[in-house]
């Protein structure tokens, strides 16, 4: 374990708060995407299968003599992609992605002259706890994406701070609508992780951060009335979406049935933009021309060299790519903690 590396995780600049990020009209275009084109699957169901596969991501351990179920460590969060790279999925929302406004706001985070649309995603949900210790998104290197390289490499690269050479620098536009008075904000960490936590407090209609969440420690807070918080009989298949009966509430179902429903002004939707950033035209052209890339081997040979410079003693794995045992060694040696001061969940109603 190596925690003091933690430290270096900070973002480029502090966050900015901003004001009506989308305007009324691509709000109502954005929600009205979401309602027509579910209902949307559980984050979790994109990357796992069993609940035992959530738990050893999570470094946690599963006490002797428990069967794992779903319902007890499910997260009742929700997500749709809008857009991949270049593409847009909905023409209704291009104006939204293709959005001048948010790449003016992240080269000017940056100082930097060039920006791209790169991701654009929402999270949509109900009452929840909170949303897992505070954690970094997952970042790409020159040369190594998830189009070619596992997610645990790719993570270990990021935390073992020894790859900052090729790493993507990228900048995200965090935008939230939520009427609810009980918690409902983003936790972050600007000052590292042995700082105070930023709290961007609910409820907020439109106010969204310019961060960089690849470098800074963040989560969501726990929303919601407590009694609502984990709907009963959740399944890795449960879905969110549009209550039929109705003009704006919303529902989770599980095998055919509905498991909650969720009225409009419990609703908390995040709306996620995310640009990928170049400095100047020289660091554009490195990227697009691939004249300095990383590759898997000397990634490999860069984290096995700095393990020995630690002392750690381990023989050379022949396949490092697929020794189950050099995997756990290098998660273990760069698991580097997180913050450890998360503001207690609001569990009552904040005044109006
Ligand atoms: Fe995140």
């Amino acid at each position: 374990m190596l925690p003091e590396l933690a430290d270096n995780f900070r973002p480029v600049a502090r966050p900015r708060i901003i004001e009506n990020a989308y305007t009324e009209d691509q709000h109502r275009r954005l929600l009205d995407v979401v309602r027509r084109n579910g209902p949307w699957p559980l984050i979790l169901a994109e990357n796992f299968k069993t609940p035992e596969e959530v738990i050893a991501t999570t470094s946690g351990k599963i006490p002797e003599g428990v069967t794992l179920t779903w319902d007890m460590i499910l997260n009742p969060v929700f997500r749709g992609y809008l857009a991949r790279q270049g593409v847009c999925f909905y023409p209704e929302l291009e104006d939204c992605y293709y959005n001048s406004h948010f790449l003016e706001l992240v080269r000017g985070y940056w100082g930097a002259r060039y920006a791209e649309p790169e991701t654009f995603l929402f999270n949509i949900q109900g009452p929840t706890p909170i949303g897992g210790p505070p954690h970094l998104d997952g970042t790409v290197f020159r040369g190594m994406t998830m189009e070619n390289t596992p997610l645990w490499l790719l993570l270990t690269m990021a935390k073992s701070c020894l790859f900052r050479h090729w790493q993507a620098k990228k900048g995200q536009v965090i935008a939230w609508y939520y009427k609810g008075r009980i918690g409902g904000g983003f936790n972050c960490w600007p000052d590292g992780p042995r700082g105070e936590p930023l709290q961007i407090n609910g409820p907020m209609w439109g106010r969204a951060v310019v961060v960089e969440n690849e470098m800074m420690f963040h989560h969501g807070q726990a929303a919601g009335p407590v009694a609502m918080r984990r709907p009963a009989g959740l399944d890795i298949s449960s879905t969110f979406g549009a209550d039929p009966a109705t003009a704006d509430d919303w529902q989770i179902s599980t095998f055919g049935k509905v498991s909650q429903t969720i009225p409009a002004r419990e609703m908390r939707f995040l709306v996620h933009w995310g640009a990928r950033v170049y400095r100047d035209l020289q660091e554009l052209k490195v990227a697009l021309d691939h004249t300095d890339d990383i590759g898997r081997e000397q990634a490999i040979d860069m984290l096995i060299a700095d393990m020995r410079r630690r002392g750690i003693v381990f023989e050379t794995p022949t396949d490092p790519m697929n020794d189950r045992q050099f995997i756990g060694l290098v998660s273990q040696v760069y698991d580097i903690g997180g913050p450890t001061n998360i503001p207690a969940d609001e569990t009552e109603e904040r005044a109006a």
